[in-house]
């Protein structure tokens, strides 16, 4: 009976690695704890374009709902308080898993670090999203603008991966104005994966236009900010539409504060009225960053 009631080496083994496991958890990734509002995402998918731009896709709890074109809180378990900054959802509200798309700022207190995540890695998601960029904010229309510049074609990204978005909207014209032509392939890869998709191919044809300028590479067939398309008329001559109009468009805005307030000041001129989660309207806005 020697032994009985004594734990054998192998399952005392066993039990202080199932407690050390236990306690790593508690403690985060990295030895920092997790924090209740906070939910710890794994980084699957990485895919750099410029040496400012890429995009990764992470999980996603399960637990976690948002609405197509809101952001939420991001940081890295890399300290004991992690910086963390608001980050637009680019996959739509449907999708199992999670993707961004990020700027790399050199000396920038997250992207400093972000820019060098690999699949496998943490990424900290406060566990609250928010945001005007969304379906609800607007009344009913039929032509849907979504305009961006940089990295503002994110939230864009997931609402024009909503079936929703085609379910409210007859045309929906999503317009991407960056510096450079290889800051717009994420935007050109994405539209053109979807064409290519049998189901949301179909869904879109005809009725996702997406229209790319840039603004300093003078080889670039269309040049120009989106403000000057819009004034000259440029961007309806060359969808073929109307001009700017409350009755029938709707218009979601992201880009740098500048942009914001030269579109904002644009859309008031034509009679646009602004909307907001709790009192819709005809156009919304959404800073792409803060300066
Ligand atoms: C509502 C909202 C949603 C956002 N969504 C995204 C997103 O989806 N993807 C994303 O990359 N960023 C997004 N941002 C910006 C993001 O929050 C951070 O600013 C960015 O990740 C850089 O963080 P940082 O700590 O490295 O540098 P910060 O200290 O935050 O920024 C340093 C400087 O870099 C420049 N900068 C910061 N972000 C950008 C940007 N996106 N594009 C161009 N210049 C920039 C600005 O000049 C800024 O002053 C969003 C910001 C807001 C307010
Ligand atoms: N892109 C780069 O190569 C680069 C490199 C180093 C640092 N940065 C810094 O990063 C920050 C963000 O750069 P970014 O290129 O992502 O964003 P950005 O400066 O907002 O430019 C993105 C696009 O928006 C256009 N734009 C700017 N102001 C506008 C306005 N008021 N109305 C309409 N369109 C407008 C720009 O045209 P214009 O070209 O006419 O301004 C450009 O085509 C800036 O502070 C910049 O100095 C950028």
């Amino acid at each position: 009976m020697e032994g009985a009631g004594r734990e054998s080496d192998a399952a005392l083994e066993a039990r202080t690695e199932r407690a050390a496991d236990a306690d790593a958890e508690a403690r985060g990734v990295g030895g920092f704890p997790i924090p209740d509002n906070v939910y710890a995402e794994t980084v699957t998918e990485v895919e750099h374009y410029t040496d400012r731009l890429f995009r990764f896709r992470t999980t996603r709890s399960q637990a976690f709902r948002f609405r197509s074109g809101e952001f939420a809180m991001i940081g890295l378990p890399n300290a004991e308080r992690p910086v963390y900054r608001a980050y637009s959802m680019a996959s739509p509200a449907w999708d199992e898993t999670l993707e961004f798309f990020s700027i790399k700022v050199p000396d920038g207190p997250l992207t400093q670090h972000l820019q060098k995540i690999k699949p496998g890695d943490t990424v900290l998601m406060r566990k609250k999203p928010t945001g005007t960029l969304v379906l609800d904010a607007l009344l009913p229309g039929s032509r849907l603008y979504l305009l961006s510049t940089g990295t503002g074609i994110a939230p864009f990204a997931s609402i024009i991966r909503d079936p929703e978005t085609y379910d409210k909207f007859e045309q929906v014209i999503l317009t991407h104005t960056c510096r450079i032509p290889a800051e717009l392939r994420y935007g050109e890869q994405l539209v053109a994966e979807m064409r290519d998709d049998p189901l949301v191919g179909e869904l879109v044809e005809g009725r996702l236009h997406h229209y790319t300028s840039v603004t300093r590479d003078a080889d670039f067939p269309r040049q120009g900010r989106i403000t000057t398309l819009i004034e000259n008329g440029k961007l309806f001559e060359d969808l073929g539409v109307p001009p700017l109009d409350p009755a029938t468009d709707r218009v979601m805005i992201c880009g740098s504060m500048a942009m914001l307030q030269d579109l904002k000041a644009l859309c008031l001129a034509r009679g646009f009225e602004e909307g907001a989660n709790n009192k819709p309207g005809q156009f919304v806005v959404e800073k792409a960053f803060a300066d």
